[in-house]
């Protein structure tokens, strides 16, 4: 699965997000560790903070499929540069890897590809909870 062919589903997963308030449609495709390819869109809410962001909505599909480990995730949106993913999509990327590599695109065909641990430095993980009985969700 190359990153052309990923960004080309996240692309078609676009077509399909519910963004009536916005009007700013995302598709994500995030790549899990088995090969398989999880898609995701916003979901929006007339009550807007019950919305969900296009990569949680594929994070949400893959872990509830049994699969925990991935290695890339594509992000589509109709920006000037790159689509950035946003800070509580980053915090959730960084759950599940640090190795994850993000790959931002828009539909000019411009593309950025960093670790989700570059995106987040410095984030807040379970381990920061080792010192009490809510560390080690990862285990869980
Ligand atoms: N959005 C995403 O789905 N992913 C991002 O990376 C950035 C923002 C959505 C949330 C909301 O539905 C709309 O874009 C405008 O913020």
């Amino acid at each position: 699965m190359d990153h052309v062919r990923l960004i080309e589903l996240a692309k078609g997963a676009r077509e399909r997000a519910y963004a009536p308030y916005s009007h700013f449609p995302v598709g994500a495709a995030l790549l899990g560790r088995s090969g398989r390819v999880y898609t995701g869109c916003n979901v929006e809410n007339a009550s807007y903070p019950a919305g969900i962001c296009a990569e949680r909505c594929a994070v949400a599909k893959a872990v509830s499929e049994g699969e925990r480990e991935f290695s890339a995730i594509a992000v589509v949106g109709d920006t000037e540069g790159p689509c950035a993913p946003c800070g509580i999509c980053r915090q959730v990327l960084a759950e599940f890897g640090p190795d994850i590599q993000v790959i931002m695109a828009n539909l000019k065909g411009n593309v950025r590809v960093v670790a989700a641990a570059d995106l987040l430095p410095g984030a807040f993980t379970g381990a920061d909870m080792s010192r009490t009985s809510g560390g080690g969700a990862r285990e869980e």
